[in-house]
């Protein structure tokens, strides 16, 4: 099974386009999930200190015994740790969890609705990079005038923003900021947690392809430049969500795929959302 292909960031550093997410998947399983992508072919895992798995994401990395700079590692600081200091102690408590020598991506994970101590979160993680600490910055669901007040302060542009992306909310204008800013744009729940590979119009392509829908979505991401992480706990999906690089969509499914998006949000918006009181 052919790996994946590699995007290279705006920092000049490479990131397989198709990853593993691990959100809701219980520390003392991570280990096995993580060992089990990475066998099958993964050297991409989005893990977060709000995920609580961190230390499963370490010891499923080491346990595939894999070269370390062959696997890309991405955590995010949560968002009751906004600020310069305690940005820096946060991202010390995930290396510790880790255990992995170094970190290849740091997100801040949202900017916090009502707050601008984003910006002095991002001067800490440009400071971590300077260091060598971490290998790229980036964010997470970040709006327009989130990605311009941090690109101002600093000067320092994020190789990515990850933010919600599947094909009932396709996110067209955060993309061409992205394309204008030359920042690499990451779906989360790229799946619609699951729930889009039941769009009848996708079961119809999937057939034509001999493909299960769930293959379509990620192959859709992936041909719309994309860089996607579906997560699976489940050994057999795990293996079918990285079977995709024997086909590609063509153009008028590809228009099928754009006519999908309703601008419909799962999850929280990041306009109004704090998520303080989540720990
Ligand atoms: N930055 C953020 O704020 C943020 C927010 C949400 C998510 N994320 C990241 O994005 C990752 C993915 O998002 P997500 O976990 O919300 O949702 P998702 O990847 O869109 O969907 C995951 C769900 O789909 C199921 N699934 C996986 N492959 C499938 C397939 N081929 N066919 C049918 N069902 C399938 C999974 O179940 P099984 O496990 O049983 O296969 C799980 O229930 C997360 O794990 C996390 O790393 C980031």
């Amino acid at each position: 099974m052919a790996g994946s292909p590699l995007v290279t960031l705006n920092d000049g550093k490479k990131m397989p386009q198709l990853g593993l997410g691990v959100w809701q998947i219980n520390d003392s399983e991570t280990a096995t999930v993580v060992k089990t992508a990475l066998a099958l072919g993964y050297r991409s895992v989005d893990t977060a200190a709000f995920y609580k798995n961190e230390r499963g994401v370490g010891e499923g990395v080491r346990l595939a015994q894999l070269p370390r700079e062959e696997v890309f590692v991405t955590t995010k600081l949560w968002n009751s740790r906004h600020g310069y200091d305690e940005a820096l102690k946060a991202f010390e408590e995930s290396m510790t969890r880790l255990d992995l020598g170094y970190l290849d991506l740091f997100l801040i994970h949202w900017p916090v609705a009502g707050s601008l101590k984003y910006v002095d979160t991002w001067k800490a993680f440009v400071k971590l990079r300077q260091e060598g600490r971490v290998k790229s910055i980036g964010v997470s669901n970040f709006n327009p005038d989130h990605l311009k007040r941090i690109v101002d302060a600093t000067g320092v542009k994020p190789v990515v923003n990850q933010v919600e992306l599947h094909p009932l909310m396709q996110q067209k204008e955060l993309r061409a900021v992205h394309a204008e800013l030359g920042i690499a744009t990451e779906a989360w729940s790229p799946l619609g947690k699951g729930t889009s590979v039941n769009i009848p119009e996708i079961v119809k392509i999937a057939t034509k392809y001999g493909k299960t829908s769930g293959q379509v979505i990620i192959r859709w991401h992936l041909d719309s430049g994309t860089i996607v992480i579906p997560k699976s706990a489940n050994p057999q999906r795990l293996a079918d969500n990285l079977n995709v690089f024997d086909f590609r969509l063509d153009p008028a499914d590809m228009t099928a795929m754009a006519a999908l998006d309703k601008k419909a949000r799962m999850d929280m918006d990041p306009a109004v959302f704090t998520g303080l009181d989540l720990t």
